[in-house]
């Protein structure tokens, strides 16, 4: 029998659906509502409203739990790289030998850029963020390469590849022009992550030095932050792709919701506070004390979640792999020393225990980040390289699903009731 929900409104019964998931999760199928009713539902920041159904990432965020397509988030971390995280989230299965050669085949031959694009970065002012080219480089992919017929499959598992493979060099070769550097190209013989290091750091001069283990933490970094349902880009990206415009374009909407210093940009800001209170001289009490100040807007960056209740699985991840890529650098840096003592306060504290505040993926990414030299305004693209194919994955599925409709939310009108226009002469002079 198919479970209900009952609504008394107006002294009138009604009875909604109930919607499980996989997990045992329920949703009230609210969709007759409006029409039955008149009423439309109100939740501001979406935090109570589900708007699709997902078969990519599942979430537990008071558990503490992370699977891609089924399998845990630890176990991947451990085991996967990037390159095979993508094509299980893409495809929902984890690739055969052959699938996985087929896909690095492809990589490779999609890595170089259109030399044309090169004139974009070359006209940037010296100080833009890298996350705005970055996001008009990707929208510009459309022009660039429009020969995608987005109902052929073929054809798309193509275009998702190219995306995955040329983010990779628009990124460094934005770090590169911006430094007024050589730009490096991709390399056949180096897999994903360490042709990304090799374009961002290899010099004429010093030869860049491939040490496995920082290559395997970007790997688990990347691998981290690859889907993470449906948060403020995905979302991003499944409203503007409900349009049906193109993927490029849909893609270049998630990352300019990610530059955000409340979602991506949050690793940016972690570093930016560690420093200021390095630089500062502040005390972890006072800036724990100005993080509960509700006059204040200063919140501690890297701390709380909209869904994780409890600490964030890929934290936990990350701080691991802080030691190991800080032990490899062999540099001690005083940032951490802060993040730790932080952490430890901000874990034992009354309003950080009752708001459920636990430190979040981007507490240590910034770290592990600054260790390996990437430069800090890289750090929020270095988040949108990890998220395309969690943005490609769930486009593709909203693009597939019958349920789907253009995405247009209602609001609560709070306006002016209906008035008269005032001709000019008639107004109130401004005081
Ligand atoms: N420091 C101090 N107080 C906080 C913090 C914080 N980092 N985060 C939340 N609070 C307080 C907030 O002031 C509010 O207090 P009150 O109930 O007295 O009004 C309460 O906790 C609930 O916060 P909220 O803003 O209503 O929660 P939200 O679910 O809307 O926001 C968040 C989630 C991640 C935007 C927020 O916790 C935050 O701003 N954190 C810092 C930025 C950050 O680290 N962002 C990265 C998120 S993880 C990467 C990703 O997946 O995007």
């Amino acid at each position: 029998m198919t479970e209900v929900a009952k609504l008394i409104l107006d002294g009138k019964e009604l009875e909604l659906p109930v919607i499980t998931g996989t997990e045992g999760e329920k949703a009230i199928d609210i969709r007759s509502l409006r029409q039955q009713t008149g009423h439309i539902t109100f939740d501001p920041g979406f935090g109570n409203t589900g708007t699709c159904r997902s078969a990519i990432t599942y979430m537990d965020g008071e558990q503490g739990i992370l699977r891609y397509r089924g399998y845990p988030i630890e176990q991947l971390a451990e085991h996967s790289t990037f390159v095979e995280t993508a094509f299980l989230l893409i495809t929902g299965q984890l690739p055969n030998r052959d699938e996985l050669i087929r896909t690095s085949v492809d990589l490779n031959d999609f890595s170089t850029l259109h030399e044309n694009m090169k004139a974009f970065y070359q006209n940037y002012p010296p100080k833009a963020h890298p996350m705005g080219i970055l996001s008009a480089m990707v929208n510009a992919m459309r022009s660039f390469y429009p020969e995608l017929q987005d109902d052929v499959e073929e054809e798309m598992n193509k275009t998702y590849l190219r995306l995955i493979s040329k983010i990779r060099t628009m990124a460094a070769m934005a770090y590169r022009i911006t430094k007024g550097e050589r730009v490096v190209y991709p390399r056949p013989d180096l897999c994903y992550c360490a042709n990304f290091l090799n374009m961002m750091f290899d010099s004429a001069v010093v030869p860049y030095y491939m040490d496995d283990d920082l290559v395997r933490a970007l790997n688990v970094f990347w691998i981290l932050h690859a889907d993470h349902e449906q948060n403020c880009s995905t979302t991003a990206v499944r409203v503007v792709g409900s349009g049906k415009v193109n993927i490029y374009s849909a893609i270049s909407a998630g990352i300019s919701a990610l530059w955000g210093p409340l979602h991506g940009g949050a690793n940016q800001a972690v570093i930016s506070m560690l420093e200021r209170i390095h630089r500062d001289g502040l005390t972890i009490d006072e800036c724990v004390a100005k993080a509960k100040d509700r006059k204040d807007p200063f919140r501690l960056m890297g701390f709380g979640h909209r869904v994780y209740k409890t600490y964030d699985p890929r934290a936990k991840i990350m701080k691991k792999m802080c030691d190991i890529v800080l032990s490899k650098v062999s540099q001690a840096d005083p940032l951490l020393d802060i993040a730790r003592r932080l952490e430890e306060m901000a874990l034992s504290d009354p309003y950080f225990i009752e708001k459920d505040l636990y430190p979040n993926v981007d507490f240590y990414s910034g770290i592990v980040l600054r260790a390996m030299g990437i430069p800090t305004n890289m750090f929020t693209v270095m988040f949108a390289i990890g998220r395309l194919p969690g943005w490609i994955s769930q486009w593709k599925e909203d693009w597939s699903d019958p349920e789907m409709k253009i995405s247009r939310p209602r609001q609560i009108y709070s306006g002016a009731l209906v008035r008269d226009y005032v001709p000019m002469s008639e107004r109130e002079p401004a005081n």
